[in-house]
C-alpha cells in the first residue's frame, strides 16, 4: 500500500514562508519514491496560492486545513473547496482536534463537511484520537469508534479517504505514543473500516512525529504514513520523515 506523509503547518508560514520552504524542499525531491509515497502539504488558506505556484510540475499535492460546508455565500471567515480546487488543491482535512476543541466542531458539522468534500470530490483526511482522560479512564476504543462512525455514515463510495489517529495528548507535546498503543489504535480503526468495507482505507498517526521516531512508527502494522505538525516546518526533517 502506498505510504502517505501529510504536513499540516496551523497557524505557521506566510506566503513568503512558503516560497522559502519549497525553494528548500524541492531541491531533494529526487529522494522521494512517488510510486511508493503520497505527499500532501495543509498550508494555511493565505499561502495556497504559494503552494500552488511553488508545487506546480511536481506529485506533491495540497489541502485546506479547514473547509466549509458551502462553496459560497454569507459565511464570513471561510474557506472555499471550490476556490481551493480553481488553484489546484485536492484534499480537506477534518476532524482535526484543534477544530474539535478549540473551535467547537461537533459530529454534525463534521459530517456535513465530509459531504461536501466527497461531492466536490477532494480527498479527505479524517483525525480521530481520543484525548488523555478519556485514555486514561479506559474510553479510547469508545472515543475512536464514535468519531469513526461520523465518516462512516456519510455516502463514501468511491470517496478518496484516508483516517489519520491522532491522540491529542501527544500532538505538539513531545510526548509519542508507544508503539503497542499505536498498534492497538490502529488495529481498532482497521477492524471497523474493514467491517464497513473501507478496509483498503489507509490510516496514518499524527502526534509528535519527528525523523527520530518515523522508522520505528512506519513498521507498525496499519500505519500507512503520518499526519506531522511541529516536524514538518523544517524542509530538512519533514524530508527525513517522508524518506522513512
Ligand atoms: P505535531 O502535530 O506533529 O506537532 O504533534 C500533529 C498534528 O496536529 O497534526
Amino acid at each position: 500500500m502506498k505510504k502517505y506523509f501529510a504536513a499540516n503547518w496551523k497557524l505557521h508560514k506566510s506566503p513568503k514562508e512558503t516560497v522559502e520552504f519549497f525553494d528548500k524542499f524541492k531541491k531533494h525531491l529526487s529522494q522521494i519514491d512517488f510510486q511508493k509515497s503520497s505527499v500532501v502539504f495543509f498550508p494555511p488558506a493565505v499561502s495556497w496560492q504559494a503552494t500552488a505556484q511553488s508545487l506546480d510540475g511536481t506529485e506533491i499535492e495540497f489541502g485546506a486545513q479547514n473547509i466549509f460546508s458551502k462553496n459560497s455565500g454569507a459565511f464570513t471567515g471561510e474557506n472555499s473547496l471550490s476556490m481551493l480546487k480553481e488553484l489546484g488543491g485536492q484534499w480537506g482535512l477534518i476532524g482535526h482536534s484543534e477544530r474539535r476543541t478549540i473551535f467547537g466542531e461537533n459530529e454534525e458539522l463534521l459530517l456535513q463537511k465530509i459531504e461536501h468534500c466527497i461531492s466536490e470530490s477532494v480527498a479527505i483526511i479524517y483525525c480521530v484520537g481520543e484525548n488523555l482522560t478519556e485514555r486514561q479512564s479506559g474510553k479510547t476504543k469508545d472515543v475512536l469508534l464514535r468519531q469513526l462512525q461520523t465518516l462512516l455514515s456519510a455516502s463514501t463510495g468511491d470517496a478518496n479517504l484516508v483516517v489519520a489517529y491522532e491522540p491529542v495528548w501527544a500532538i505538539g507535546t513531545g510526548v509519542v505514543a508507544q508503539v503497542d498503543q499505536v498498534a492497538e489504535a490502529h488495529k481498532t480503526i482497521y477492524e471497523q473500516l474493514k467491517e464497513a468495507g473501507l478496509g483498503k482505507t489507509p490510516i496514518l498517526y499524527g502526534g509528535s512525529v519527528k525523523p527520530e521516531n518515523s522508522k520505528e512508527l512506519i513498521s507498525v502494522e496499519h500505519v500507512s504514513g503520518f499526519l506531522v505538525g511541529g516536524a514538518s516546518l523544517d524542509p530538512e526533517s519533514f524530508l527525513r520523515i517522508c524518506k522513512s
